[in-house]
């Protein structure tokens, strides 16, 4: 079978982990890397070289990768403000693109996606790879049997302690740090947001409406930075804009709610608090539990989601396992980049395309303006201009994420 040729930009700790995985996939060549740093481009040519057994051609300019590399698609894992600005150059020179979770800085940033795929025809796909977890696959496959029942309301969040890598990476300036500094709104909601987006169909006959957002007040990253580096030092005497806790809540079309959080600097867990309210019953991360009425063994009282995860198990991850979990985070990374590197084999548009990447990303700008104006609603445009009443369905495969295609494993 033809192998299937990318470039790789972006060769920071997730770049160069995205990479190898990538080297070691079944019927990938890696024909070019591009990052600005040469020191980082020597780590990815080892990486290629170890894994895939091949020399590579490095690139410090895009653009340039972008004209000489005999590619069909890029990676893009560079930091947050420069993904969507790639990923139209790349659409632009008729390469398919990939490019990792961040929030936008600007509505227009969106537009800009949209209207570069619409016009130009070439794909793009956002490596959420969050859709693809098992509980979240195994929960899609419940809502598709009516489990749930009619959705009501849903729940997430970015819940990482981040505190440690934000206070003690300023000197190497993490992507980061100057969006705390700086900004103050939800900065990642797509871990959640994808795939409750999923479940919800938005997009595809249901829409984000509308958002308000409140932020705490921002005092865990100057607690991290008083213990880890004293009181008088540098890092101490930073400010920092971004509130500890920032609450979303998201109207739907169809009436549903979603409440998403960002909780990244203070001491906790880490927890995407996922959680599936339909009017049968529901489901919640923390504990792993489950509650359906007429179906737990006792009225209104939880218990474990284990047993429901193994019998609606996604067909996905059927295979998964029979194949061999590989790759990072539990092995949602491989199966996401597979979802990417099958669609450009196949000619066909990305699971998760550049309407669901617009519509994702605009929370975090969205977000930032609520918060400015004290909690005020503000509107989710329709990137789909009114496409998502009565979209086409989304290509037929296996890493479908708007229906379950069992017989096609
Ligand atoms: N999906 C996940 O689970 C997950 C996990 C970790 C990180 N991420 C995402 O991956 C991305 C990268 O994270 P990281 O921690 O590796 O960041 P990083 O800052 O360490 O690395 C980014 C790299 O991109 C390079 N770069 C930036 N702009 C460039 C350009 N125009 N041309 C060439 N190279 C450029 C930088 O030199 C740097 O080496 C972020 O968007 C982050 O949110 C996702």
């Amino acid at each position: 079978m033809d192998k299937t040729k990318l470039g790789f930009v972006g060769l920071g700790g997730r770049g160069r982990g995205l990479l190898g995985l990538l080297c070691e996939m079944e019927n990938v060549q890696i024909n070019g890397i591009c990052d600005l740093r040469a020191d980082l481009l020597e780590q990815g040519a080892a990486i290629v070289q170890e894994k895939a057994g091949q020399t590579v051609d490095r690139y410090t300019d895009f653009d340039e990768m972008l004209d000489k590399a005999d590619i069909q698609g890029v990676v893009i894992a560079t930091s947050w403000v420069s993904h969507v600005k790639l990923a139209i150059a790349a659409m632009k020179a008729g390469k398919y693109a990939a490019f990792e979770v961040g929030g936008a800085t600007s509505l227009e940033e969106c537009w800009r996606l949209v209207r570069t795929r619409e016009e130009t025809g070439v794909p793009c796909m956002m490596l959420e790879n969050c859709c693809y977890g098992r509980t979240e696959l195994a929960l899609l496959n419940m809502i598709k049997q009516d489990v749930f029942g009619e959705l009501v309301h849903m729940r997430g969040a970015y819940g990482h302690n981040l505190s440690e890598s934000l206070v003690n990476r300023i000197e190497v300036n993490h992507y980061r740090h100057h969006h705390y500094h700086h900004r103050n709104g939800d900065n990642y909601p797509t871990h959640a947001l994808g795939p409750i987006c999923n479940m919800l169909g938005i997009n595809r006959g249901n829409r984000l409406l509308t958002l308000t957002s409140v932020a705490s007040k921002a005092r865990g990253l100057h607690n991290r930075a008083v213990i880890n580096k004293g009181e008088q030092s540098p890092e101490a005497a930073w400010t920092w804009n971004n509130g500890d806790v920032v609450s979303t809540t998201i109207t739907c079309a169809h009436g549903e709610t979603i409440c998403l959080t960002l909780d990244t600097c203070l001491p906790r867990p880490y927890s995407r608090q996922l959680y599936v309210q339909g009017v049968h019953g529901l489901y919640m991360e923390d504990g792993n539990q489950i509650y359906l009425e007429n179906v737990s063994p006792q009225y209104d009282t939880w218990e474990p989601f284990a047993p429901y995860l193994e019998r609606y198990e996604h067909p996905l991850w059927k295979w998964f396992q029979a194949a061999g979990v590989r790759g990072g985070h539990g092995g949602m990374d491989y199966l996401v980049l597979r979802s990417f590197v099958e669609s450009i084999r196949d000619g066909r548009d990305t699971p998760i395309d550049a309407y669901d990447a617009a519509a994702w990303m605009s929370i975090t700008c969205l977000s930032e303006e609520s918060v400015a104006l004290g909690g005020h609603p503000v509107a989710v445009p329709d990137f789909t201009n009114g496409q998502w009443i009565d979209r086409q369905a989304d290509p037929v495969c296996r890493y479908a994420l708007d229906d379950i295609y069992a017989d096609l494993f």
